[in-house]
């Protein structure tokens, strides 16, 4: 007979079951108000995982529910419905108070408006979370907050109220306090929301310090340019997040269709080297690629010439739609690993493509670029 060592159930908090790697794992989370017309629901089951070391950003028009999915994660509010699972603990199968603990040493947070205390200096506003989870010896705590604010590059101004120092000063001030207790989870909501563009920058630049140093970092941001500086970019959408293969295939589409596809669309597995479209096929579908790569083909067969190879983020099938006719090169799923695709069909692409002159150019201007790279390689 085995035996097997027996777990000891001291630890108060629960551990739950989620991938080592993962720093928020969000399963089937809905959130739902109640008010005197009824029930309104703003987040319509969500499940979203972010893994250690991330930088992501959430956008979303004003009441599409950033805000609320944000405030699932650090706990301030609580889900209707769901699981949620930040850094190993089940956040909502703790007490209250046990998860406001829990909040001081996993989570630093960063509102729009900073919320800085206005009778304490910016060095007693720093210190203020090391009081609470009672890091660091009563004497040391003064010099780790002023090594926080030198490096957001405060230093010469720790002895001043917060209204003696700029908005710009109060939010880096924020993001000092957020940091206080080393925590490895920084949750932001419009951080830069008050602030210049040049400060936002200087913002993101400790941001990306930050995450080089191995933190994760989860914003919420209304500027499309610092989307750009982050590693991923997740949209919501009326409480729905819209597929993240989509945001990459097609960024410039409004967030309305986005949800659209992301609800419409099919997902297919394809075995390596197996083609997923033939050269004179009709093409009935746009292809948008999850994971793995294909191979575009001049000719079918073993000889045909390589046009393309398309990652994931890359789409397919677009130049037959928008053109019509069949397809005029072939696509096979590459040779190492299947591929994972979401097709959606033609009819309703053509539609929300007339709705959408931005996307409707920026793809005119890819079929361009691979009709020229098909004339050329063809004479070849
Ligand atoms: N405490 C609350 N009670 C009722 N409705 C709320 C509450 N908080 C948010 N809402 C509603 O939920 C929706 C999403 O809000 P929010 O998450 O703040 O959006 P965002 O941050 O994307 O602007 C909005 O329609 C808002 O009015
Ligand atoms: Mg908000």
């Amino acid at each position: 007979m085995t035996t097997h060592p027996s777990t000891p159930e001291t630890e108060s908090i629960k551990v739950a079951s989620s991938h080592p790697d993962d720093m928020i794992r969000m399963h089937s989370v809905v959130k739902t108000y109640k008010n005197a017309a009824g029930e309104f629901k703003v987040l319509k089951d969500i499940d979203l995982t972010i893994q250690r070391g991330e930088f992501a950003t959430i956008v979303g028009k004003s009441g599409s529910g950033k805000s609320t999915l944000l405030n699932m994660i650090t706990g301030i509010d609580y889900p209707t419905g769901g699981q949620v699972v930040v850094n190993g603990t089940d956040i909502y199968s703790i007490t209250e108070s046990q998860r406001s603990l829990w909040r001081g040493k996993n989570l630093g947070i960063i509102f729009q408006f900073f919320q800085l205390l206005p009778m304490l200096t910016l060095l007693e506003n720093v210190m203020l979370p090391m009081d609470y989870v009672d890091l660091y010896d009563f004497d040391e705590r003064p010099a780790h907050a002023m090594e926080l604010l030198e490096m957001v590059g405060l230093k010469d101004q720790a002895h001043k109220l917060p209204l003696a120092v700029s908005t710009g000063q109060q939010q880096m001030t924020a993001i000092a306090r957020a940091l206080a207790t080393d925590a490895p989870l920084l949750i932001a909501d419009e951080p830069t929301g008050n602030l210049d563009s040049k400060t936002a920058n200087h913002m993101i630049g400790i941001f990306d310090q930050l995450v080089r140093q191995g933190k994760t970092i989860v914003m919420v941001t209304h500027d499309p340019s610092l989307t750009s500086r982050t590693s991923r970019t997740i949209i919501i959408a009326d409480g729905e997040l819209i597929d993240e293969t989509v945001v990459k295939a097609l960024p410039l589409l409004r967030h309305r269709h986005m949800l659209e596809i992301t609800k419409k669309a099919q997902r297919i597995m394809v075995q390596p080297g197996e083609v997923v479209l033939d050269c004179g096929q009709p093409v009935d579908n746009l292809y948008m690629i999850a994971s793995g790569s294909v191979d575009v083909m001049l000719a079918d067969g073993k000889h045909g010439k390589l046009l393309a190879h398309l990652k994931a983020g890359e789409l397919f099938g677009e130049i037959e739609l928008l053109r019509g006719g069949k397809a005029i090169a072939c696509v096979r799923a590459g040779h190492h690993h299947p591929v994972e695709l979401l097709t959606f069909p033609r009819e309703d692409f053509l539609r929300i493509i007339e709705e959408s002159p931005i996307t409707g150019g920026a793809l005119g201007n890819i079929v361009q670029d691979r009709l020229e790279e098909h004339r050329v390689k063809s004479r070849m």
